[in-house]
């Protein structure tokens, strides 16, 4: 049985069309990757499975319930986390407030300080910052608090909304290996969206695209690094951005 499921999923906002009933499913402990151009829909693909964005069609299947129209904190309790485009951490408060927002939904405070626990041991930097206003990190230091603020809550899955955006290239790495990490050490499914399609299928397992609200292409990692489409998605991008020539 897979993990997640999203069926014929249809997303607007109000007259703009940003998801044409697409389909996508992940096997627990795969890493997939979204690809795909400016305004395709991946952002919106990640909020409709966090619940910050409602279908107007289609059904979500999460580890063989239907949670289409769960709120967010349930979705959240049940074990789906986010980190979300451009990291969201919270820049005036510390490192801990921060990972124990990754908590709010969990009553336990065993459960929580174990976790806040396993999250220094993971993350030695953190410690070191427990009391550092998160706003006043590196790049690099602010995208691993908002790892370890997903993993405050325990989660299965976890959907990354472009997590090298803004980082070094050094960095990329460093971030890339250590959502390899996650998945390997914890088991962790991740569904990652990134426009660099060669370094995020080099860690993928799969990979779909998707090209203005509706997905084109699916299939394992090395047969969409091949695949001549997957550098078309790429380069809309760039273009668009006015990013190259
Ligand atoms: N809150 C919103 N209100 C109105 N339109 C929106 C809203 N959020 C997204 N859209 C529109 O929905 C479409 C898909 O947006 P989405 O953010 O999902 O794309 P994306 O693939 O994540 O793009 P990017 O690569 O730029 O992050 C776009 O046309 C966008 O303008
Ligand atoms: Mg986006």
């Amino acid at each position: 049985m897979s993990l997640i499921e999203l069926n014929q999923i249809k997303v607007s906002y109000g007259m703009v069309k940003a998801l044409n009933g697409i389909d996508l499913m992940m096997n627990s402990g795969e890493i997939v990757c979204l690809l795909g151009g400016n305004a395709s829909g991946k952002s919106t693909t990640m909020k409709t499975i966090l619940g910050l964005v409602h279908p107007t069609s289609g059904a979500i299947r999460w580890d063989g319930h239907e949670i289409t129209t769960w709120p967010t904190p349930r979705r959240i309790a049940s074990g789906i986390a986010s980190v979300p485009e451009a990291r969201r951490i919270f820049g005036p408060m510390t490192v801990e407030e921060n990972l124990l927002i990754g908590a709010y939904t969990c009553r336990d405070r065993h459960l929580i300080r174990q976790r806040l626990a396993e999250q220094y041991d993971r993350f030695p930097r953190l410690a070191e910052r427990r009391t550092q206003t998160a706003g006043t990190m590196s790049g690099g230091e602010q995208q691993m608090l908002a790892f370890a603020r997903a993993l405050m809550s325990g989660p299965r899955l976890i959907c990354m909304d472009e997590p090298t955006m803004g980082l070094s290239p050094k960095l990329v790495d460093e971030v890339l290996a250590s959502i390899a990490d996650l998945n390997r050490d914890l088991g962790i499914t991740i569904l990652m969206v990134e426009q660099q399609a060669e370094l995020a299928l080099s860690i993928a397992h799969r990979g779909y695209v998707l090209a203005t609200g509706d997905m084109v292409l699916s299939g394992e990692a090395a047969e969409l690094l091949d695949n001549p489409r997957v550098q078309e998605a790429y380069l809309g991008r760039t273009i668009a951005n006015g990013e190259t020539e």
